[in-house]
Formats: structure tokens, sequence, C-alpha cells
């Protein structure tokens, strides 16, 4: 029997989720993104090397590996072509591995100037967007007039819809944004430069995945950003411009809903943000200090520090009914080594009522005061351990609770950055 999982983020992005896409790799036949971008900043360490990949799927480093692109990706063919070739100089062959659907919006140099521009005018209230053109080019895909990977395919119409697109987006930029014009004509000649490498990558996404369906192979489906970014059932107005939760993979990748086997939600042990928007158990103390520091907690696409706090299993309970999911890995349980306590958000108070459910009205979430059940913390290391029973006592306390709270299964358990620092206690293919 074949399996399709989806590996998604259950919080707010960074969760960990291309290490453990790179792990079941070697279950699968291909890895397909479905959503997001080029804002994605997904880290592998293999063997201590460490590869952060932002748009091309986390199966790459591996032999034999189809990596697909759907339909649902939004392609930025600057960031991708130079992504392609750092890997090309470390001996990786991308251009034999790397499939894309023809559906996908290309990101053009103008809607980063209008990500930024927006993001300048709205001063205070900014989102904190990774500034790479993400939330204009879905606008731009929702109104019918994107350039999509097929666009590439002739070159007179490429040019007269990228003439149309230019002239608004121009028009936005110097009347509404009071910014400089984008060049078409440097535009175009950089797309026409780009297009001989992306031309021959051009597939029927779909196609191809039901044709491994009908040869019973396993395909991972890699989520990019967390449910709570998810421009639906996330913190809006403070989220991407793209659906993360689970059932993105089947709309980003042109595959139906039943053929998604199971969905595997990665939680980090505590919780991280970048950008702004509600937190509701964001810390600002030395345990605050301790998850930044000694968890590393700084974005991998664009190196801002990130927000950390306990884990709010209010907010993974939602994930869960959100996603469905099957089964967590739970990701960074060594960033809890050494702390005295350890707290898990089980309520939120919000004006002198207590409530159990995660309110997405940012005016109530704003308001709400976490109440946590407190853990006795571990002083032995977890870091690199890949035997449940070798885990220090509490450790296995914590782990427990999460998975009664939650009444799932913590799978996979990473203890560590290397692809080797992980405890496998059911793998989602067998
Ligand atoms: P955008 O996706 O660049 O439009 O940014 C919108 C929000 O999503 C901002 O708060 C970003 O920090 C956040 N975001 C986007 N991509 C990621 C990611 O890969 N990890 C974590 N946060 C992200």
């Amino acid at each position: 029997m074949s399996k399709n999982v989806v590996v998604i983020g259950t919080q707010w992005g960074d969760e960990g989720k291309g290490k453990i896409v790179d792990l079941l790799t070697e279950d699968v036949a291909a890895v397909v993104r479905f959503q997001g971008g080029h804002n994605a900043g997904h880290t592998l360490v293999i063997e201590g090397n460490k590869t952060v990949l932002h748009l091309i799927p986390s199966g790459i480093l591996h032999e034999n590996i189809h990596c697909l692109i759907g339909n649902g990706v939004v392609i930025s063919l600057q960031a991708l072509i130079k992504e392609a070739k750092k890997l090309i100089e470390s001996g990786i062959p991308v251009f034999d591995r790397l499939k894309i659907s023809s559906g996908c919006p290309l990101i053009l140099p103008s809607h980063e100037a209008l990500d930024l521009a927006k993001e300048k005018k709205l001063g205070k209230s900014a989102i904190g967007t990774t500034g790479r053109g993400i939330g204009p080019v879905y606008e731009d895909k929702v109104a019918r007039r994107v350039l999509r990977v097929s666009d590439l395919l002739n070159k007179d119409s490429l040019c007269e819809k990228l003439k149309n697109i230019l002239n608004y987006h121009n028009f936005l930029l110097t009347n509404y944004f009071d910014e400089n014009e984008q060049s078409l004509d440097k535009i175009f000649n950089q797309l026409l430069d780009q297009r001989d490498l992306i031309l021959p990558l051009i597939s029927d996404v779909s196609g191809i995945l039901d044709d491994y369906h009908q040869q019973k192979k396993n395909i991972l489906f890699e989520g990019a950003q967390g449910v709570f970014l998810d421009i639906d059932h996330g913190t809006y107005p403070y989220v991407t411009s793209s659906n993360t939760v689970s059932a993105a993979a089947s709309i980003g990748s042109g595959v139906g809903p039943k053929r998604l086997d199971y969905i595997m939600g990665i939680v980090k042990a505590y919780t991280t943000r970048v950008g702004s928007g509600p937190f509701p158990t964001e810390l600002h103390d030395k345990y605050g200090e301790h998850l930044g520091s000694v968890g590393v907690e700084f974005g991998a696409t664009t190196g801002r520090p990130r927000r950390c706090g306990w884990l709010d299993a209010l907010a993974l309970k939602r994930s869960v009914l959100n996603s469905s999911i099957s089964g967590f890995c739970l990701t960074k349980l060594d960033v809890l080594d050494g702390l005295e306590k350890i707290k898990i958000c089980t309520e939120y108070k919000l004006h002198d009522k207590t409530i159990s459910n995660f309110p997405l009205e940012i005016s109530e979430l704003n308001n709400c005061e976490p109440l946590y059940e407190e853990f006795e913390g571990w002083e032995d290391s977890t870091k690199g351990l890949k035997r449940f029973a070798d885990m220090p006592l509490n450790a296995k306390k914590y782990v427990q609770a999460i998975e009664e709270m939650l009444h799932l299964p913590i799978d996979i358990i990473s203890t560590g950055p290397d692809r080797e620092h992980t405890i496998i206690r059911s793998n989602p293919f067998s």
C-alpha cells in the first residue's frame, strides 16, 4: 500500500519541518511543496553540514527522489535559480530532480517592491512580512492577472501580459505609495534569461502524482509556515497570504483530499513567532531569553530574532481540528534541557472568564491571559538521543502530558538539528 503523508507546521512556522521532511524522504518517491514561496526557510543538517532551502523541496539532498513544486507555490525565478545554483555547486544535480507545475504564479521584482511599500505605509501596524512579494503575488493570482510559469512558453504573449501587469503595479507604486517605477525592459529581459533554465522543468505535477499513486509509491507533501499563519484560519491579518492548513496540500498540488492518508503536525516543544501579531504565551523574562539563545531562534529567511514563549495547548487543539492531524513530531525538545520549570498553557483568562478554546479575533487574543500547568524540568541532556527509553524521566512526563492534552501520539521526537538526532517511535509510512 502506498501512502501520502502531509507535513505541516502547527504553530507560527519555524517548527523544524525541513529536517523531518528530509528524514522521511527515505521512504518516498517524491516530495511536493504546495503553498508559500521563498518566504519559507527550511534548515537541514546532515553530518554537521547545514543547508537552508527556501523554495526547493527538502527532499532534494536524496538521490533518486523527485522534488515537485505544485501549483499552489508562488515562484521567484531569481530566488529559485540562485538556490539551485548553490546546491549544484555542492554537487546536487537539482535540475535532474526538480519539476515545476505550469500553474505556479511568478513573483516579479514589482511584487517585492509592492510588499515593501505596503509595509512602509502601514507603519506601526505593519505585518512584519518577509518582504519577498508573497502577499502582492497571491493578490494578483486571485485577481486573475498574475503571470504563471506556463506564460514563459510564449515570448510574445509574455511581453504583452507583463506590460499589463507592470502598468498596474507602476500605477500603484508611483501614485499610491509614492515609490519608484519598475522597468518593463529590465524585468522582461530577466525573464527571458531565466526562461531557458525553467522551460525543461515545467510539468503536470498532479499527473505525476497520480502516476506515482498508480505505481503504489509513497509521496511526502511539505508544508511551509504554520497553521496560525493561514490566510483563513490564522491570526488574521497577521498571517501569510496562502492556506497553510493540511487541506492546502490537496489544492496546491492537484491531488484530491481522499488521497491524503496521514497528516503529521510538527510542533516545537515551546512556541515562537516572527513578525507582528498576537502571541498569548510570549515571554519577556529569563525563560524567553533561554529559549531564544539556546534554540538559536533567528529567522532562516530574514535573520530576524523570533519571539519566544511557552507551549500553547489551546492553540495546538485548534491546529488539530483545522488540519485533522494524525500524529505529531515534537522538535527542539533539547532546548528545554536545564530549565528548572517548564509551563504549558491549558486555558486562557479573558475578561474574568476562563476559556478553553483558542479565539481567532485579534482583539480577544490580545486580551487573553494564559493559565499554565507547570512541569518540573530535567538536568540531563536530551541532545542527540535516539531512544525514548533513554530520556530523563521529567522529559518523558512532558512528552506524555502533551499527548494526553491533545489526545494524539507524538510519533517522532527531534533531539537536535542533525538528521541523526531523532527518536522515531512510529514511522508514518509504516
Ligand atoms: P509573508 O509571508 O512574507 O507575507 O509574511 C507574513 C507573515 O508570515 C509575517 O509575520 C512573517 O514573519 C510570517 N512568515 C512568513 N513565512 C514564514 C516562515 O517560513 N516562518 C515563519 N514565519 C513566516
